[in-house]
């Protein structure tokens, strides 16, 4: 093989290379996992969980009417609003982005299903923009 041939062929490998993909289906099926304490959707208010309607462009611990830990209110005074960057960061593991949060739940690990869940959450926050 010429070594124009070997480069054009490594270019088309790093051109395919594996981006996550985002399937808000495959994301709603993973929010199961997440309706034990959080409506979304048509089921609308808060649970033991804030709504996570309209998530993306509100600062944690922000939203009217429910109750949060001082931790999460402290991280949204850090961070501002809600990113699907901000959120990837977060459900990887809640409790240790947030000391002191009183979300009891492990978090979503493999990167792949919070991509799934970050387009999901994303269908039902019609208002944000995602920037670029
Ligand atoms: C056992 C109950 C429980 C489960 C399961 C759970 N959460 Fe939560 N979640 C909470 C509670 C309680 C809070 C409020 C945290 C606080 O105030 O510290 C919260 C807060 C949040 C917030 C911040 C909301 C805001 O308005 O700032 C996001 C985002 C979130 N959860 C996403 C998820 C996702 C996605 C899942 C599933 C993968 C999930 N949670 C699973 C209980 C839960």
């Amino acid at each position: 093989m010429n070594r124009t041939l070997v480069y054009a062929i490594a270019i088309v490998l790093a051109l395919n290379a594996p981006t996550l993909a985002q399937d808000a289906a495959i994301g709603e099926k993973l929010f199961t996992q997440c309706k034990a304490c959080h409506l979304i959707g048509d089921a609308t208010g808060n649970k033991s969980g804030p709504t996570l309607n309209n998530l993306f462009g509100r600062v944690p611990g922000t939203l009217e009417g429910y109750n949060f830990s001082p931790a999460m209110v402290a991280f949204g005074e850090e961070n501002g609003a809600w990113t699907p960057e901000l959120f990837t960061e977060y459900i990887a593991n809640p409790r240790k982005i947030v000391r002191g949060t009183k979300m009891a739940f492990a978090g979503v690990r493999q990167p792949d299903r919070i991509e799934h869940l970050k387009a999901f959450l994303l269908t039902h926050s019609p208002d944000y923009q995602t920037a670029e």
